[in-house]
């Protein structure tokens, strides 16, 4: 009852907006619509004289970068009280994982597999943000990302479309909460609709070509469910897509978005994207260019002139109807009656909790503690025993870096608030040993000075060598792509000079995307992969290396041994020659003077095999888990169905831990051919030392929907595997029919 209530009210509720929107439209002359379609930058302290004359002219709907409060009320000032008719600004900002206070980059937010988390952490960022001034996110960014030489890795929440869709809904709750017009909440934009993520070989901002089936079975899901889930905005990729870039491509603004998903919200370029048609060469310079746009139905131009300057023009021809306008006009006015701003225009900074607050780090710190994932532990060489050590050493130039730990698109981040992982283990072990610290590079490029020498001395004298390793912060994030995705500089010989101490090593990595790590694997005893943690990944990191607590984060992206693997990942196709353990062969195996020969051989590479180095899912616990007792409350499922699978999931080992139960389907035959594997769900188990817990999966006929040969969306019978288990690679089977 109270549901229907509530629909109700939010129906007339939008009704109402509508009205608003419908009155403000029939006052707005022709030049102010199109200004309410503008937004510019407003970096800086102060407010510059032309931009208040644009406000005041009615020519400037939004802007982008705002510094703080002061000026972001000092621009609403002009709009509401000096414009015509007092319409406010929306002011937007890139926070991606935080505000002054950062949480881990997106994809370690999505390796701890806890959308719950999640959300919470879009609400801190979204109050800290608030506090400034900014009534909208470009986030969350779902883009489903294969290829860890694209820089923008690291903003998205990796490879899988399930995984990407539950953490990409998660923060738009997070950012949106209940209402829009609550003082702590902000506008989200789904991001970048859509494909960016294919850009090939990981170059930033290169074109992409998507298959229709793939494009509708991979990557637009995630956005179809941050739609449905009320996202606010939709912002268009940079790339070229099929030979149309998104910010001009009909089909996927207008056939899709508004048509089949029947979207409501509003949609704007990225940065400048509307001009940079004609440098795709779709368009002969920016009337073109708004022209298609226009077309394609991009509400707002971000950082660009070209509706400014050429809708009218285009409207005087009979190119673009007045009509057209004033719908895309109309959702701008409609965020922005959502958002409040007409009645409560103004921020007062004095309304919000301190940046930095203790609620806000205690979710910056839990989140950074599950997003570690330990990638190997041989002869338990962790947890540390502070009580057993009396010499650490501790190595490395990403060790005590209150800046590069926060990691890609942090604008507005603090570093002081940072705790970085020296100062928490010194905290951490007290007196109980002596801790010797070696930074020996001075970056982790080839970038300055290198003391490789000294950290080989420091680690001689040392129980263990603590190795802070990875990237800094800048390389990664937009227009940060890497061709080889190694450790950088001289950070592998700084392994092999301290692994020839003898003395046994601990590698954490702090990186923007998963690096290849073949080279190093063998030298190192133990592997704690942190990705950017943000300001609190120092105590994440000590308490996680000293077992106070067990690592439990699951890898988002499938690791690749060598670069040449890429673009990698689990949910892939079976091919006619599928490859396996027995039919692979490597290069050095291969006789001299060997005839050409493709008899019996399968889809692998010579000199990688198959397989990644570590798999979609994986992630090592302090104990171990064992999976039994696979069970399917059916054999058969119709339509409208729910399957029922439960698994048996025992603490094997001596130490209590927790498990991140998978469950991964096969449709074995489709009208198009499918994936070998498909994540439909996965759950959190705490299991003790000894125990053995029952986990239960609930799965739907819909989730075994796709776009199938004729175009449309739906199921088609046939048979079926399940699988729960630990990681995209291992788990037990059973199978079902469709029926
Ligand atoms: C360009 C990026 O592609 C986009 O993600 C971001 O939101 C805008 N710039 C604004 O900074």
């Amino acid at each position: 009852m109270n549901k229907v209530l509530n629909r109700m009210d939010l129906q007339s509720e939008s009704n109402a907006i509508d009205q608003k929107v419908q009155d403000l439209l029939a006052r707005m002359t022709l030049a102010e619509k199109i200004g309410q379609m503008n937004q510019q930058d407003a970096t800086g302290d102060t407010v510059s004289a032309d931009m208040a004359e644009a406000i005041r002219a009615g020519r400037l709907g939004s802007v982008i970068n705002l510094s703080n409060a002061a000026v972001g009320n000092e621009l609403q000032k002009i709009a509401v009280e000096e414009s015509r008719l007092g319409i406010p600004l929306v002011a937007a900002r890139d926070v991606i994982h935080g505000f002054k206070t950062i949480q881990p980059i997106p994809l370690g937010q999505a390796a701890t597999w806890n959308p719950d988390l999640v959300q919470e952490g879009a609400r801190v960022a979204a109050l800290e943000a608030r506090k400034n001034g900014i009534h909208w996110t470009f986030a969350p960014m779902i883009d489903i990302s294969r290829d860890a030489r694209w820089g923008r890795i690291a903003e998205s929440f990796g490879e899988d479309p399930f995984l990407t869709t539950q953490m990409g809904v998660a923060m738009v709750m997070g950012f949106q909460g209940d209402d829009l017009s609550d003082n702590g909440s902000i506008a989200a934009c789904a991001k970048h609709f859509a494909g960016y993520g294919a850009s090939e070989t990981g170059r930033d901002y290169n074109t992409t070509n998507i298959p229709e089936n793939e494009l509708r079975n991979v990557y637009l899901p995630p956005f179809k469910a941050a739609a449905d889930a009320g996202v606010a905005t939709f912002m268009a990729s940079f790339s070229d897509i099929d030979g149309i870039p998104a910010s001009a491509n009909e089909f996927l603004f207008q056939q899709v978005l508004r048509g089949e998903w029947r979207y409501e919200g509003m949609t704007i370029s990225d940065w400048d994207s509307i001009r940079q048609l004609s440098d795709h060469g779709l368009t002969d310079g920016d009337r073109d260019a708004a022209h298609q746009a226009l077309i394609a139905g991009l509400d707002m131009e971000m950082a660009g002139d070209a509706y400014l300057n050429h809708i009218e023009g285009l409207i005087d021809e009979g190119l673009v109807s007045e009509h057209r306008i004033d719908q895309m006009v109309g959702n701008i006015l409609r965020l922005k009656f959502q958002l409040g701003l007409f009645e409560n225009p103004y921020t007062d900074p004095d309304d919000f909790e301190e940046y930095g607050n203790p609620a806000a780090m205690a979710v910056a710190r839990q989140m950074a503690d599950e997003s570690l994932v330990l990638l190997k532990n041989d002869n338990a060489a962790l947890p540390l025993d502070k009580q057993k050590l009396s010499d650490i050493a501790i190595i490395g130039p990403m060790a005590d870096e209150p800046y590069e730990q926060l990691g890609t698109w942090i604008f507005d981040g603090d570093p002081d608030l940072s705790i970085t992982p020296k100062s928490a283990i010194e905290a951490l072990v007290g007196n109980s040993a002596r801790l010797h610290y070696s930074r020996a590079l001075e970056c982790t490029r080839n970038c300055g000075w290198e003391d490789i020498d000294s950290a080989v001395l420091t680690a001689e004298k040392a129980d263990v060598a603590l190795l802070f390793l990875g990237e800094e912060s800048i390389l990664s994030g937009e227009a940060h792509s890497r061709a080889n995705i190694n450790l950088p500089g001289r950070q592998e010989e700084l392994i092999q000079k301290v692994k020839a101490t003898g003395t046994p090593i601990v590698a954490v990595i702090q990186a923007g995307r998963p690096l290849t790590l073949t080279n190093i694997l063998d030298d190192c005893d133990a592997v704690l992969y942190a990705w950017h943690p943000g300001s609190m990944g120092g105590p994440a990191i000590a308490d996680t290396l000293f077992g106070v607590r067990p690592p439990t984060g699951r890898l988002p992206v499938s690791f690749p041994r060598a670069v040449g693997q890429l673009p990698l990942y689990y949910n892939h196709k079976n091919t006619g020659r599928p490859a396996t353990d027995d039919t692979v062969i490597a290069i050095d195996d291969i006789p001299i003077g060997s005839t050409q020969t493709s008899l019996g051989m399968t889809a692998f590479h010579l000199d990688a095999g198959y397989r990644p180095l570590f798999p979609f899912g994986f992630g090592l616990s302090y104990t171990e888990f064992e999976y039994a007792n696979l069970t399917l409350d059916r054999p058969e499922l119709t339509d409208g169905q729910t399957l029922t699978v439960t698994v048996d999931i025992t603490n094997t080992g001596k130490r209590d831990g927790t498990e991140i139960a998978q469950l991964y389907v096969r449709d074995h035959v489709g009208s198009i051919t499918r994936p070998i594997k498909e994540l439909k769900g996965f759950q959190s188990v705490d299991v003790r030392a000894g125990e053995t817990k029952t986990a239960s999966f609930e799965l739907k006929s819909e989730q075994l929907a796709f776009y199938r040969r004729n175009k449309s969306f739906g199921t088609e019978p046939g048979k079926f595997s399940v699988w729960v288990g630990p990681n995209a690679d291992e788990g037990i089977e059973l199978q079902f029919q469709l029926i």
